[in-house]
C-alpha cells in the first residue's frame, strides 16, 4: 500500500461542494488538492454498475490524464424494498423530466436541474405502491477510489443504515438527507446538526478507512 504523502493530488470531480468537502478532509495530511475542473480534465461518463466502478473510473480518468495521483467518490441512497435503487442513479431520479416518465437508467450521466423534492417523492411513491407493510430500510453508500498513474488503485466504501420517513424534515443537509433517519437516532440528517453526521455518515465511514490505509 503507498502512502498519500504531502504533494499534489487531483480530486476527480467538478462538483465544487464535493472538492471543498474532500480538501477539508485531506488538509491535515498535507495534501494539496487540485481539482479535475481547474486543470481543465473532461468529466467521464458514469457507466460503471456499482459505486465503485463509477469512482474508480473517474479516478483513472484523471490520473491518467494528468499524470497525478487522483480521488474521485461515487455514492447514493439504496432502497432496500426497491432492489436497492435509486442507488447509482441517486442523481438521475432528481431530474426535473416529466414526473409521470420514470428517469432514465442506461449508462453515462444526464444533465438538467435537479430537484431532490421530486426524487424524494419518486421514493416514496414506489414504497407507497408496495403496500403499509414495506420495508423503509435504507442506507447511503460512498466508494472512494485512489488511483495512481503508474496503474495501482485503491478503493474505500462506508455505508450508514437507517430508515425512510414521510414528509421529509428539516433543511440542513442535501439530497435525501430530510428522509433519511439513521438507526439509533429520531433525527432525520436533514435536522441533524451537520458535524453530528459528518461523524456518522458514509463519507466519513469511507474517508477514516482511506485515512487510516494512506495517512
Ligand atoms: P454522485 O456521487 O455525485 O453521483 O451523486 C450521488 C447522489 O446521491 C447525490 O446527488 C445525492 O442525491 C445522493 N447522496 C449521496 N450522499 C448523500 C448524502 O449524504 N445525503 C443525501 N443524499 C446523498
Amino acid at each position: 500500500m503507498i502512502k498519500l504523502g504531502p504533494g499534489r493530488l487531483v480530486v476527480a470531480s467538478h462538483n465544487a461542494g464535493k472538492v471543498r468537502e474532500i480538501n477539508e478532509l485531506l488538509g491535515p495530511l498535507g495534501i494539496a488538492p487540485v481539482s479535475a475542473a481547474e486543470l481543465g480534465l473532461p468529466e467521464p461518463d458514469e457507466i460503471g454498475t456499482t459505486f465503485a466502478a463509477n469512482a474508480e473510473l473517474k479516478a483513472r480518468q484523471a490520473a491518467d490524464l494528468s499524470g497525478l495521483p487522483a480521488i474521485a467518490d461515487d455514492s447514493g441512497l439504496c432502497v432496500e424494498a426497491l432492489g436497492n435503487r435509486p442507488g447509482i442513479f441517486s442523481a438521475r431520479w432528481a431530474l426535473a423530466a416529466d414526473p409521470r416518465v420514470p428517469p432514465a437508467e442506461g449508462p453515462g450521466s444526464a444533465e438538467g436541474p435537479r430537484d431532490f423534492g421530486l426524487a424524494m417523492r419518486r421514493v416514496q411513491e414506489e414504497l407507497k405502491a408496495l403496500g403499509p407493510e414495506a420495508s423503509r430500510d435504507a442506507h447511503f453508500v460512498c466508494a472512494l477510489a485512489v488511483c495512481w498513474p503508474d496503474g495501482r488503485s485503491e478503493l474505500f466504501e462506508g455505508r450508514v443504515d437507517g430508515q425512510l420517513v414521510w414528509p421529509p424534515r428539516g433543511d440542513r443537509g442535501f439530497g435525501y438527507d430530510p428522509m433519511f433517519v439513521p438507526a439509533g437516532y429520531d433525527l432525520t440528517f436533514g435536522e441533524m446538526d451537520p458535524a453530528d453526521k459528518h461523524a456518522i455518515s458514509h463519507r466519513a465511514a469511507a474517508f477514516a478507512k482511506l485515512v487510516a490505509a494512506l495517512g
